[in-house]
């Protein structure tokens, strides 16, 4: 798709070049400028100096455009609808990235990213040998490859000066974490100490990890973190990095580190509308002015119909039966707002949830969604709906590109895990 883009905007260029050579007059005149100026330039011996500053700022230009093309703008015209489905060879299977709409959380100034696909693709070539060397190979219940891959990607890139966890079980986050900075300091907050499941089975516990575990545990939001990152000699919050993998509502989450003064944070669940045992981001932004945000719960209706044609090949798509509750309550989980693993949850109104949405958009600067790795045709992956996700880094059909990656050398329930972990950037409170 990037490529395609690429050529368009090229292409694009090239006809603005023909508008101008039609005025002819205008051009001579320019010409002779231009001339007057080169031949002064080559005289003096600037020419090859400015060439090169022109075509340093226009691969820099090129990398800021290409940063904002991450987004997968619509995936359905980039790729033919028709030849997917033959190439799935399944009718009505339609695997097509972000058909029925990725909601996102808006930012304020429209920030975004700086990373590009190229930095993901470059990224992933490095981690898959280290992923291979990881000391919990089956994780279930915890992080497959996307997210692991993801988190990995954004640590090494914001490189923190320290790493909060919340949420551990057997460490394979807080390995993750270390692998992408291997001499920074991590805080681990989770109830049960990872060196509890050493008796079982492989788990992972790190030397240089705070751990605010077995009794000694304290929730994220119950810690003084003022006390914490003075003992860490922490001044300046914007430089810790929080990964949240407890399970917990997101927006009570985000208002608790808001609060402390910090400013990013990935989540690992952020479940779509309808599914998962949380509030999550994404439910939070899913609304009526987002693309492919807000629901109707009427039955005879193209998002229906498309549902429910999807729910028979991917496990946790849900159809409008699944996504509403009574009274056509479809936000959050049928109008609830689930907590702690669904142990709480609470019924909302659908302007409790509109304001929670403008909440977040107050505090948010950038929103990101990590991409799944490669499309399923590629992973085999059967859980996530594709209709509700971000295009994939590595493209259906590019078999070549993801066994270069090595990524054919790891097993398919690694790619089984993918629930849009996000990344988010918030403006620092004001103190
Ligand atoms: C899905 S697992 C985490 C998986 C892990 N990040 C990994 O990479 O495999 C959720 C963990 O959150 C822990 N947990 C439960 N309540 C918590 C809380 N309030 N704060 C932090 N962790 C909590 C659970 O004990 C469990 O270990
Ligand atoms: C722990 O991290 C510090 C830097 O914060 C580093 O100097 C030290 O070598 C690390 N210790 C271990 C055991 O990795
Ligand atoms: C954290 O601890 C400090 C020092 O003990 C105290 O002054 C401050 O009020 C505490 N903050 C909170 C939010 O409890
Ligand atoms: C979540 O909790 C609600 C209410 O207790 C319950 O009806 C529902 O089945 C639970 N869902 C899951 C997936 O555990």
């Amino acid at each position: 798709m990037l490529n395609a883009l690429s050529l368009r905007r090229a292409a694009h260029f090239g006809d603005e070049g023909d508008e101008h050579q039609e005025d002819g007059s205008k051009t001579r005149k320019q010409l002779s400028i231009a001339m007057r100026v080169t031949n002064y330039l080559t005289r003096t011996g600037y020419l090859w100096p400015i060439i090169l500053l022109a075509i340093l700022i226009f691969v820099i230009a090129s990398l800021f455009l290409h940063s904002r093309d991450l987004v997968c703008v619509s995936s359905i015209s980039s790729f033919d609808r028709l030849s997917r489905t033959r190439f799935f060879g399944l009718d009505g299977l339609e695997s097509d990235f972000g058909s029925l709409g990725v909601p996102w959380c808006r930012s304020k100034h429209g920030k975004t990213i700086e990373w590009t696909s190229k930095d993901l693709l470059q990224g992933l070539e490095e981690f898959v040998p280290i992923y291979e060397t990881r000391p919990i190979k089956n994780n279930m219940y915890g992080m497959g490859f996307d997210h692991s891959f993801g988190l990995w990607f954004i640590t090494r890139w914001l490189k923190p000066e320290l790493m909060i966890e919340s949420g551990a079980f057997k460490g394979h986050s807080t390995w993750v974490l270390r692998q992408a900075m291997p001499n920074t300091p991590i805080i681990s907050l989770t109830p049960r100490h990872p060196s509890k499941y050493l008796m079982k089975g492989p788990a992972y516990v790190d030397h240089n990890c705070t751990y605010f575990a077995g009794k000694d545990f304290v929730d994220f939001g119950n810690v003084n973190w003022s006390t914490v990152m003075k003992k860490h000699g922490v001044t300046d919050l914007t430089r810790v990095l929080i990964f949240f993998d407890d399970h917990q509502n997101e927006l009570k989450r985000l208002k608790q580190a808001h609060k402390a003064g910090f400013s990013h944070l990935v989540f690992e669940d952020n479940y779509d509308t309808g599914t998962g045992d949380h509030y999550s981001l994404r439910q939070i932004c899913d609304q009526f002015y987002i693309q492919g945000g807000g629901h109707s719960c009427f039955k005879d209706s193209d998002e229906a119909r498309q549902r429910s044609r999807r729910k028979n090949f991917w496990e946790k798509a849900v159809d409008i039966e699944g996504l509403c509750g009574p009274g056509e309550a479809w936000w959050g989980v049928k109008g609830y707002m689930r907590d702690d693993f669904n142990h709480t949850n609470k019924q909302i109104s659908y302007t409790q949830h509109f304001e929670n949405s403008r909440f977040v958009e107050s505090v948010v600067d950038v929103y990101w969604e990590v991409p799944p790795v490669a499309g399923p045709s590629l992973t085999h992956q059967t859980r996530y709906d594709p209709a509700r996700v971000s295009c994939p880094i590595v493209e259906d059909g590019r078999f070549g590109l993801f066994q270069r990656l090595g990524l054919s050398r790891l097993e398919t329930s690694v790619f089984n895990g993918y629930t849009q972990m996000v990344y988010v950037e918030m403006s620092p409170k004001e103190m």
